[in-house]
């Protein structure tokens, strides 16, 4: 019997993380490993852990998140989401062992009709997306075919701040409700995510670049719609909450944000044996498990 694949993965705490400890397959044996004790500002740190665990794979999903606070900590976002990620595609170059780095639709530039291919232009229209591209470049230049970038989108896991569950509590407070209608995308559970990544990690071979985000394009404002009705199929008190379109212009941001971010499923994944989830039947069968987290934390 061959033994487990074993997995370095970073975030562990985080949303997609959280996701992705949550179902470990048989055949892997996972070490996760989270901020502080593992602090992607600390390249010792991060070269210490790969060489501890001598992984087959690093799952890297840990990341500087906040897109706002990106635009006036560019540096400091650049060293979690790009040097980091340098110095951890170098060390599993030098194991010899395969890396997924999780990216995201702010590589693009928002500018467009129809869903975003992998070898499309790149344009990040913020320092969010530009750290995170050159994370992206930074792991293949390091690991060439051994190294594969999975963009994703408009992520929500059970766990932590995400628009689904933003939404939720705005609307439990009965206000009215202003959603940006002129930027579109796709939601993506990170629990499909999470069930994505291990397949790629466990893939002999694999494209350099994965796109994989729920299936259907909706502006924000049709995604607030559908959480409110999700929330009171759910049984939730919101039928005093309204929620009303508004344009970007309304809701200006200090990190400019994309108007068209759909990116096309990669055909990749129908090979690992991964389908796309409608968006709104996997916001379905999410939002239960971010109720019972919320009523954990109560
Ligand atoms: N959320 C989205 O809508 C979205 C969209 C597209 C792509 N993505 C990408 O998807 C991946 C997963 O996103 P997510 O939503 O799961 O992120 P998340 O919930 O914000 O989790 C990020 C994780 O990274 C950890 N982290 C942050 N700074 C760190 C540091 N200095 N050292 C070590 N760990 C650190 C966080 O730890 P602490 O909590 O302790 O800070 C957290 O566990 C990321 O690569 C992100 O760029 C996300």
């Amino acid at each position: 019997m061959n033994p487990p694949q074993r997995i370095l993965l970073t975030g562990r705490n985080g949303q997609l993380g959280t996701e992705c400890g949550l179902i470990i397959p048989a055949e892997c044996e996972v070490i996760a490993v989270d901020f502080p004790e593992f602090d992607l500002a600390d390249a010792d740190v991060l070269a210490k852990t790969v060489r501890d665990v001598q992984p087959d794979m690093l799952l890297h999903t840990a990341a500087w998140t906040a897109v706002d606070k990106a635009e006036e900590h560019e540096a400091e976002a650049f060293a979690i989401n790009a040097t980091a990620t340098e110095v951890l595609a170098s060390c599993m170059a030098a194991l010899g062992g395969r890396m997924v780095y999780v990216s995201t639709d702010y590589v693009f530039s928002g500018e467009g009709d129809v869903p975003w291919r992998e070898d499309d232009a790149v344009a990040p229209l913020n320092a969010y997306g530009r750290t995170k591209l050159a994370g992206e470049q930074a792991m293949a230049a390091h690991l060439g075919d051994r190294g594969h970038v999975v963009r994703t989108s408009w992520l929500y896991g059970r766990c932590g701040a995400n628009f689904v569950r933003t939404m939720l509590n705005l609307m439990s407070s009965g206000r009215a409700l202003k959603v940006v209608e002129d930027q579109v995308g796709s939601p993506t559970w990170a629990g499909g995510l999470a069930h994505a990544l291990f397949a790629l990690a466990r893939a002999s071979d694999a494209p350099p670049i994965l796109h994989f985000t729920d299936e259907g394009i909706v502006s924000w404002f049709d995604f607030a719609v559908a959480i409110r009705d999700c929330g009171l199929d759910n049984g939730l008190a919101l039928e005093d909450s309204s929620v009303n379109a508004c344009s970007g212009s309304e809701y200006p941001t200090p990190a400019a944000r994309p108007s068209w971010s759909p990116m096309h499923f990669s055909n990749a994944w129908d090979d690992l044996g991964i389908s796309p989830s409608n968006w709104k039947q996997a916001l379905h069968e999410a939002l239960p498990l971010l109720l019972q987290e919320d009523a954990k934390t109560a």
